[in-house]
């Protein structure tokens, strides 16, 4: 197996709308995780794409007045618009109606019928239209769709469906072998006490009430119900039972798979159980996180609460857009959106945390040095070591954080060492120093400066790209050896290297009512 391969899933996600900064948030964050893992060395591969099938989206294209596969092209369009805004380097985008797909589904469930896995029968139950679920009477919430909250009804047809009770031994036996595979456990504790331990239920996997799917092979009134459909779009994306399956053996098992709390169920349950099936080796982590939700609530059209990702790019830019997005997600937890927040978020961790440090490094080396880099110092006075030494923990926590995929906290260590190097400064009052011409002092001081802001832009490089490269091009240490991780640690020497003589704002301020106002207008789709 090769050691070296990352490989990271988004869900697939509906192409029934627009997509808001809920969705952006799952695309940025595997993207992230893909970007840090380059930068280790690791050969990433990330995979995303759409979920084209079932009654919902034939509905929409309904109404559209569209063929469903009219609808969903231009939904794939839309979504590669949005991610290529976004700079998401993805290296697949799978899309279910695609015939590397659905072969290889309809193969995939004669497997299951052969090996007795699938069995036909009838099913009735409570079923959410617009979650595309059915449900057991105990499953719903007040006699209500336990995961959108919407009426549900009564529904019965003939089905095949999917013996999991044989595999329930073998996915408790995985649990208690891999206690760390759904990340945060909390959660995988709320799914193994509520969903695995009682008992798994049988999974219906076909209908007959719409016709908008992969049909299955010997009984083609039934066509494949957009679970087994969608969940097997990690492995056919990779070309498992195609012709070709050199990036199935090179990539397989994931490595890590984000999810949204609301599909864990599928991702904890169905899925692993459909690759013990299939004999497949489970993927080593889901990811789980929680949502972006609005102060009323989540995010829809109907509430009238929606905010896209494009009204924030062009407005505010794309890494602040994704700094308060991966800010304000952790540990599986829902984060809430307001205006005011943002704003605030934007003028206190992006211009005046970051962006004056630099601002204030890059004038002040103008000022005493003439814009050349100082050497570096032979001795360390305590506060310098003291400064090193939160630094490098503080990297070598990033690392941890980073490495378990949880941005957020990596996030906060960066923000750490951004926040010691203000106080850096206050504490080592580099204007006295110059008053009073102690010029080794104030050189060792902006050497300090710039090493802090060097290691800051590494640090952001998977994450906030655009700014940690003018970080680097404010600092000239641009394209040279000092801009990569394997020299993260070092304090090299720069040998008269200059500060760019002006350096541009980060980020500008912004003007709290105006721009809170503008944002609750826009929200209001106005
Ligand atoms: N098509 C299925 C997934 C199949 S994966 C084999 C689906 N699609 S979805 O479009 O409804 O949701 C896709 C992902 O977006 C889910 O992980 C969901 O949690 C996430 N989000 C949808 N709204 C969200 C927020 N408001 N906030 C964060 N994530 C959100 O489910």
């Amino acid at each position: 197996m090769n050691e070296n391969k990352y490989y990271i899933t988004t869900p697939i996600y509906y192409p029934s709308g627009k997509f808001h900064i809920g969705t952006a948030y799952t695309t940025v964050l595997a993207h992230t995780i893909k970007k840090y893992r380059q930068m280790k060395g690791f050969d990433a591969y990330m995979l995303t794409g759409l979920d084209e099938h079932g009654q919902k989206i034939q509905e929409v294209a309904e109404k559209e007045g569209k063929t469903p596969q009219q609808h969903v092209d231009d939904m794939a369009n839309m979504a590669k618009e949005l991610w290529a805004k976004m700079k998401i380097e993805y290296d697949d985008f799978i899309r279910t109606t695609e015939s590397r797909h659905t072969k290889v589904v309809q193969q995939i469930f004669q497997k299951f019928v052969d090996n007795g896995d699938i069995y036909k029968g009838e099913y009735e139950g409570w079923y959410c239209t617009p979650c595309e679920t059915y449900f057991t009477p105990t499953q719903l919430v007040d006699g209500k769709c336990p995961d959108c909250g919407r009426e549900v009804k009564k529904m019965k047809e003939e089905a095949y469906f999917f013996n999991m009770k044989k595999y329930q031994d073998r996915l408790i036996k995985f649990y208690e072998e891999n206690p760390d595979f759904i990340d945060p456990v909390y959660r995988k504790n709320e799914i193994f006490n509520s969903f695995i331990k009682p008992g798994v239920e049988d999974l219906c996997v076909t209908r007959t009430s719409f016709d908008w799917g992969i049909k299955i092979l010997n009984d083609d009134k039934h066509v494949i119900y957009v679970w087994l459909d969608a969940l097997t779009n990690y492995i056919t994306a990779l070309g498992y039972m195609s012709e070709d399956e050199t990036k199935f053996n090179k990539y397989w098992p994931a490595d890590v798979q984000i999810v949204g709390k609301d599909i864990i169920r599928f991702h904890a349950i169905y899925w692993p159980i459909f690759l013990m099936a299939l004999d497949l080796p489970l993927p080593k982590k889901l990811l789980v996180h929680g949502w972006v939700l609005m102060k009323d609530g989540k995010m829809s059209k109907s509430k009238g609460n929606v905010i896209y990702p494009e009204t924030l790019i062009n407005k505010y830019g794309l890494d602040a857009t994704k700094y308060f997005l991966l800010k304000i997600l952790n540990d599986g937890r829902d984060g809430v959106f307001t205006p005011e927040d943002f704003v605030e978020l934007y003028n206190s961790d992006l211009c005046n945390d970051l962006g004056n440090l630099l601002n204030r490094t890059i004038g002040m080396i103008n000022k005493y040095f003439g814009g050349t880099i100082p050497n570096k110092p032979e001795k360390l006075t305590d506060i310098d070591k003291e400064f090193e030494n939160t630094i490098n923990n503080s990297i070598s926590n990033y690392e941890k954080e980073m490495d378990e995929s949880h941005v957020c906290n990596a996030l906060s260590e960066i923000w750490n060492i951004i926040s010691k190097s203000n106080k850096y400064i206050d504490a080592t009052m580099p204007w006295a120093l110059f008053k009073e011409e102690k010029t080794q002092e104030l050189e060792d001081v902006m050497y300090h400066l710039v090493e802090a802001l060097r290691k800051v832009a590494i640090l952001l490089k998977p994450i906030m790209e655009e700014t940690s490269n003018k970080i680097f091009e404010q600092l000239s240490i641009n394209n040279n050896d000092y801009n990569n991780w394997e020299n993260i640690n070092n304090y090299p020497q720069y040998n008269g290297i200059k500060v760019t003589e002006k350096g541009e704002p980060l980020f500008i301020r912004l003007d709290v009512e105006q721009e809170v106002e503008y944002l609750k207008e826009i929200i209001k789709g106005k």
